[in-house]
C-alpha cells in the first residue's frame, strides 16, 4: 500500500504531472497493442507477438497490470517447441499473410519443424531471440507476489523456461566451449549490426524476385535493413527449415556467440536460480550454471584492449565487429570481476558511445565508418539497450551515470511519441512510433520505491 500512497505524500509538481501523464500515455499503447492473449510490438509493422518484445513488454506491464503480464508470458511459453526452443515469432492466425513478411508460409513451422517439436496447432517461425525470459517472469513475479502465487504463474513457468535454457546450453553450444550461438542475424535481435557484416557477406543471397518485404510498407526504406540484408536473411531461414530447423543437421553459414544474448542468458539463469527456489526446485545447478556461463563469456569473448566484449565468428575462429552496444550489455551480469564493469563503463563514456553526451546508447560505435545514425542496429539509439544498460550501471554502484540515463529515456520517449528507436545525435524518432517496449520500459524506468528511489 505504502508504494501507492508514497508519490502523494511529495510535493506534487511539474515532474510529478509529466511522470503521471507519460505513464497514462504508456499505458494507453500497451492497451491498444493488446491483443486479448499478448502484446504485438506494432498494430502495423511488427503485427504478431515476438519474443524478446514480448519479455520487456512483460517487463513493463507487470508495473501496471501484473496478471496481464503473466499472461503475455504464458501465451509465448504455450508456443515453445517440445526441443525447449522458444520462437521468435508466434504468428496470429487471424492476421493476413501479406502483413508480414516472412509469414508463415514460409516458416512452415508446424511441417517443417515437427521432427524438432513444433507445435502443431500454432504457427510460429523457427528461429529464437534473446533469453530475457526468466528475468522478465521473476520482474512480473515480484510485482505482485501473492496474486503470482494464486496463479501458480512460477510453478507453470518454471518447467518451460528451464527447458528453454537446456536447448540454448546443450543444442546450441556450437562452438563447444559454454556459450549458446546464433544462427541467424535476427537471433541476437540486432538485424544488421555492422558486426554481422563479415560473416553475411559468405552467404549467398536469394534472389530479390523470390520474395516480397513487408516492412517497407510501414517505415522508411533508410531506416530499416537493406534489399541485400533481407535476401540473404532469407537464404540463411530456408537453409534452417529445409533442415528441419535441426540444430546438428544444418549447416549454419552463420554461426556467432553474441555478448549481448550470452549475458541475458546469464542474468536469466540467475533469475531461473530465484524461480526454482519459489517453485519448489533445486536452484543450485542453476547458480553453476550461471557460473560457468559468465566464467566462458570473460574467456572468449572479452577484449581487455577493446575494454568490451566482441562477438566471436564460429566459422573462423575470430573476434568480430568491433564496439556496438551488445559488448556493453553485460553490464547486467551478476558477479561481473569489478576491473572489466568499470573498463565497460568508461567505454561507454568514451567517444565512440558518449554516453551522457547523446541520446541514450548508440547501437553502433559513433566513431566508425559503419556507423548510420538513422539505419535499424547500425547505429540508432533503442530503448531496450538502453534500460540495459541502465540497469548494468546501477548494478556496479554508477548511480549518476544510472540517473542521467534514466530522464532522458523518459524524456526521448515522451518526445517522440514511444519511437522504435532514436537517432543518437538529434534525438528524432526513427522507425515507427507507438512501440510496444518502448511504452513498457517507460512504465518500469517511472516506476519508483516506496521511499521514492528509481527501482533497481
Ligand atoms: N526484427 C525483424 C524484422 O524487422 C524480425 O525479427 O522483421
Amino acid at each position: 500500500m505504502t508504494a501507492v500512497l508514497e508519490p502523494a505524500l511529495r510535493s506534487p509538481g511539474r515532474e510529478e504531472d509529466q511522470d503521471a501523464a507519460l505513464r497514462r500515455a504508456a499505458a494507453r499503447v500497451l492497451l491498444s497493442n493488446w491483443t486479448g492473449a499478448a502484446t504485438v510490438p506494432s498494430r502495423t509493422l511488427y503485427p504478431h507477438q515476438w519474443s524478446w518484445d514480448s519479455a520487456f513488454i512483460a517487463i513493463g506491464l507487470a508495473r501496471l497490470a501484473p496478471r496481464r503480464a503473466q499472461r503475455e508470458l504464458e501465451t509465448l511459453l504455450g508456443a515453445q517447441w517440445r526441443d525447449g526452443r522458444v520462437p521468435h515469432i508466434v504468428f496470429n492466425p487471424s492476421v493476413p499473410l501479406d502483413a508480414y513478411f516472412p509469414s508463415p508460409d514460409f516458416w512452415r513451422s508446424s511441417g517443417a519443424g515437427a521432427a524438432s517439436g513444433a507445435p502443431a496447432d500454432i504457427e510460429t517461425s523457427g528461429i529464437v531471440q534473446p533469453p530475457v525470459h526468466a528475468l522478465a517472469a521473476w520482474q512480473v513475479h515480484l510485482a505482485d507476489p501473492a496474486e503470482s502465487r494464486r496463479r501458480g504463474f512460477l510453478r507453470r513457468m518454471y518447467p518451460r523456461l528451464a527447458a528453454w535454457h537446456r536447448y540454448l546450453a546443450a543444442s546450441r553450444d556450437l562452438g563447444g566451449g559454454g556459450l549458446a550461438a546464433v544462427v541467424h542475424p535476427w537471433e541476437p535481435g540486432l538485424d544488421n549490426s555492422p558486426v554481422w557484416d563479415a560473416a553475411l557477406a559468405r552467404v549467398e543471397p536469394a534472389p530479390p524476385e523470390s520474395f516480397r518485404r513487408a516492412d517497407l510498407d510501414h517505415s522508411s526504406a533508410a531506416d530499416r535493413p537493406t534489399d541485400l540484408d533481407y535476401g540473404r536473411y532469407v537464404r540463411l531461414a530456408a537453409d534452417y527449415r529445409d533442415h528441419g530447423y535441426d540444430d546438428a543437421r544444418t549447416p549454419h553459414a552463420f554461426a556467432l556467440e553474441d555478448p549481448c544474448f550470452n549475458a541475458l542468458f546469464i542474468a536469466s539463469e540467475h533469475a531461473l536460480a530465484e524461480i526454482a527456489a519459489a517453485a519448489g526446485a533445486d536452484p543450485a545447478p542453476h547458480r553453476r550454471k550461471a557460473a560457468e556461463a559468465t566464467a566462458a563469456l570473460v574467456e572468449r569473448l572479452w577484449d581487455p584492449a577493446a575494454g568490451i566484449f566482441l562477438a566471436r565468428d564460429l566459422t573462423t575462429g575470430e573476434a568480430v565487429g568491433g564496439h556496438s552496444v551488445a559488448g556493453l550489455v553485460p553490464l547486467i551480469v551478476p558477479g561481473l570481476p569489478e576491473t572489466v564493469a568499470r573498463s565497460l563503463v568508461a567505454t561507454a563514456q568514451g567517444e565512440r558511445f558518449g554516453l551522457g553526451r547523446v541520446h541514450l546508447v548508440p547501437s553502433y560505435d559513433l566513431t566508425s565508418p559503419e556507423y548510420d545514425g538513422n539505419r535499424y542496429w547500425r547505429g540508432p539509439s533503442w530503448f531496450n539497450t538502453a534500460w540495459l544498460v541502465h540497469r548494468g550501471l546501477r548494478q556496479h554502484g554508477a548511480d549518476p551515470a544510472a540517473d542521467a540515463l534514466r530522464e532522458q529515456a523518459l524524456d526521448d520517449a515522451r518526445r517522440t511519441g514511444f519511437a522504435e528507436y532514436v537517432e543518437p545525435h538529434s534525438g528524432q524518432g526513427r522507425g515507427i512510433r507507438r512501440f510496444s517496449w518502448t511504452a513498457a520500459l517507460a512504465l518500469d524506468l517511472l516506476h519508483r520505491t516506496p521511499q521514492g528511489e528509481p527501482a533497481r
